[in-house]
């Protein structure tokens, strides 16, 4: 493979902007934000530390291929087109999904049936036989994605998604995505010293996603990729793997060593919510930096004079038992999580809740969460 390829790193509707600086920040060359994901160039090297260190990314995919699809068969010829025997083997398994629409393709199962056909035949015309399909733990997966017209082939080199971290045990209701949640953390302008505190913490995405960076651990280290099952990942490329991940374990030792740690907090009222946060820190490797506590955000304590709220409140579709209750919530919050001194972060999937503040926001993010549109709200510190 050459130094200089083509790749999108996917992410929340939103937040591409604070992916594109994470991007710049390891080195990429050419970042672009756009909708949903951000482009960028460099080495397969690089990906692989992309996959490693980004925290607000759920994909970083190799760009193969782009093409104007009118119908079906448009599609399969520019599929045929990829030089597949370059990047399969014989005894390499393999998937296609597919998302987006082209005109006669409306449904992307469809779709990435006719590239999944366009692979396997051009395998079998260049090597004598078609490799294995293997749907739900390939060795390659393809992505095709559709839209205006146009159709565009990927290599997943992250495999699956990079929001599983690898230390989430607990289901809880409505959490939030490890990749979200960490992109929220960037976002918020916590400069990774002062106290941080997320008093509805559910199953503690924020407060673990934020000690992670705080602790300087590469948010992939405990899980696999797919690159490492890719037929151009060889020696070499195992070796610079290896040295990838001693360096993601020097620097986190390097900043345990550290005497300065943050505060950082996380409790909710209900109490498996916490247990469940307690357990996801420890699991995450960073229960020594994590409190956790029982207890209800109307009654906040800020345990420090100045520090960070950080937090998603219900929305009030899935977790409220009724709209009095929920409005009554939100200006208890609004009074609560907001002593002087706080900065107080909150994502919103309710207009109620910026409104219950008397204040409007400073600053304001439109995201997604899921299907759901969000907003992400800063109100910095009062005085006095
Ligand atoms: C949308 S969930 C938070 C999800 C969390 N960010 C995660 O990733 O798991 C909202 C949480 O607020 C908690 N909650 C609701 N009212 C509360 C209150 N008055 N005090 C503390 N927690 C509360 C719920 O128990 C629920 O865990």
């Amino acid at each position: 493979m050459t130094d200089d390829l083509s790749w999108l790193a996917t992410a929340a509707r939103g937040t591409e902007p604070v992916l594109a600086r994470e991007l710049e920040g390891l080195g990429a060359t050419d970042v672009r934000p756009g909708a949903g994901g951000v482009t960028f160039r460099g080495s397969a090297a690089l990906a692989r530390r992309a996959n490693l260190w980004l925290r607000s990314a759920n994909h970083v995919l190799l760009r193969l291929a782009g093409f104007p699809v009118g119908c079906a068969d448009e599609l399969y010829a520019a599929a045929y087109d990829v030089r597949w025997e370059d990047l399969l083997t014989l005894r390499t398994t393999f998937a296609v999904t597919a998302g987006g629409r082209a005109p006669g393709l409306h449904h992307s199962g469809f779709a990435a049936l006719r590239v999944k056909d366009a692979v396997a035949d051009r395998m079998r015309d260049r090597c004598g036989a078609r490799p294995d399909v293997d749907p739900r733990d390939p060795d390659v997966r393809i992505v095709l994605q559709l839209g205006a017209g146009r159709g565009t082939l990927f290599l997943d080199s992250s495999g699956r998604s990079l929001h599983l971290r690898g230390w989430r045990r607990r289901a809880t209701e409505a959490p939030l995505r490890e990749t979200l949640a960490a992109a929220i953390v960037l976002w918020s302008g916590w400069d990774r010293r002062r106290p941080l505190c997320d008093p509805l913490c559910g199953s503690g995405t924020l407060a673990v996603e934020a000690a992670l960076w705080a602790a300087d651990r590469a948010p992939g280290r405990r899980r696999p990729f797919g690159f490492e099952r890719w037929p151009s990942f060889g020696e070499a490329e195992a070796r610079s793997w290896r040295a990838l991940l001693e360096e993601a374990d020097a620097r986190a030792a390097e900043a345990a060593a550290r005497r300065e740690r943050p505060s950082i907090r996380a409790s909710d009222r209900d109490p498996e919510a916490a247990t469940a946060a307690e357990l996801h820190a420890a699991a995450a490797g960073v229960g020594g930096l994590v409190r956790v506590e029982t207890a209800d955000a109307r009654r906040f304590a800020p345990p420090e004079p100045s520090g960070m709220v950080l937090c998603n409140p219900p929305y009030g579709e899935r977790l409220a038992p009724g709209r009095a209750t929920l409005d009554a919530l939100y200006h208890a919050l609004a009074h609560a999580l907001r002593p002087a001194g706080w900065v107080a972060i909150v994502l919103s999937g309710n207009p109620g809740l910026a409104r219950a503040f008397p204040t409007r926001p400073a600053a304001r993010l439109a995201l997604r969460n899921g299907a759901l549109r969000c907003e992400l709200l800063r109100w910095d510190a009062r005085h006095g």
